[in-house]
């Protein structure tokens, strides 16, 4: 956190990666994962190379295990975007270059790591936040359920029954002692929160189930009425890409408490501080 925030403070720019290659495997969209990350690398001296399963072997069922020996021959890191988990611990098993999670169904760490750097610059002592989530169990409930255990902020959440997040992954964040409260009530969930993290209904991949998400999550919008819950200078966060209208107003994501902007940015700088941590 603390080397990420010297990072934005002194625009970093280093060598560190000259000569490296990166190769980045996304199987879904991305907007702010990848240029976040192809411009980090740009900035740390490092090449970047793009690659999808429809313009390579993959979409022709070349396995996943070997695509990862060979692409451990010609490169330094993988920065993967994909769909499950087993995906990336593939990659991981059979591949002898770092292996960086750029989103699976299951998390979303580099995108939480952003958002906590985007708290700290607010409150340094993460230890003092209560943090809100109000949506959906999905990877990044499950990304903010692990910080919970490193980072020891208060973390509340709200999920219509049925969406809720890894049970496993929650058992085992409350044993290590994690301050995780649980509740089907947004209205509680929220208040006296610091932060409020939505996200959309329905993720990348669930767009089938658009229609009846939108039924289970009737009374989840964070609007103006529920945001009144939250402490008096509460912050609205959402990693974007937004639903206004769905998940979030358009009133909350434009008001002065949205500070879901500085999270996109964030991405460049937390990336960076990932990588450097990597290859020092
Ligand atoms: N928040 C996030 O991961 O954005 P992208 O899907 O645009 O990368």
């Amino acid at each position: 956190m603390v080397r990420a925030k010297e990072m934005k403070d002194t625009d970093f720019r280093s060598d560190l990666m000259q000569g490296k290659t990166a190769i980045l495997l996304f199987e879904k969209a991305s907007t702010r994962t990848r240029v976040s990350f192809e411009t980090a690398l740009f900035h740390l001296g490092a090449k970047t190379i793009f690659m999808t399963p429809a313009e390579s072997q993959l979409g022709r069922s070349e396995p996943l295990k070997d695509t990862a020996r060979v692409l451990s021959r010609y490169n330094d890191c993988m920065i993967v975007r994909t769909f499950g988990q087993e995906k990336i611990d593939e990659l991981v098993r059979y591949g002898t270059i770092p292996v960086v999670n750029a989103l699976t169904d299951q998390g979303h760490p580099c995108q939480v790591m952003s958002d906590l750097l985007t708290i700290y610059e607010r409150t340094p002592d993460l230890s003092k936040v209560r943090v809100a989530w109000i949506g959906d169990g999905n990877n990044m409930a499950n990304s903010w359920i692990e910080a919970a255990i490193y980072f020891r902020f208060e973390l509340f959440m709200a999920f219509p029954q049925g969406y809720e997040p890894d049970k496993s992954l929650l058992t085992l964040a409350l044993q290590a002692g994690a301050k995780i409260f649980c509740t089907n009530d947004p209205q509680m969930a929220i208040d006296g929160a610091h932060y409020v993290n939505t996200d959309v209904w329905a993720s990348m991949g669930q767009e089938a189930e658009q229609k009846r998400r939108e039924k289970a999550f009737a009374g989840f919008m964070v609007d103006e009425q529920l945001m009144k819950y939250a402490a008096a200078d509460a912050k609205f966060m959402h990693c974007l890409p937004a639903h206004r209208g769905e998940e979030v107003s358009e009133g909350v994501f434009e008001s002065p408490a949205s500070i879901v902007f500085d999270q996109a940015e964030n991405r460049l700088h937390m990336q960076k501080a990932i990588l450097e941590w990597i290859f020092s």
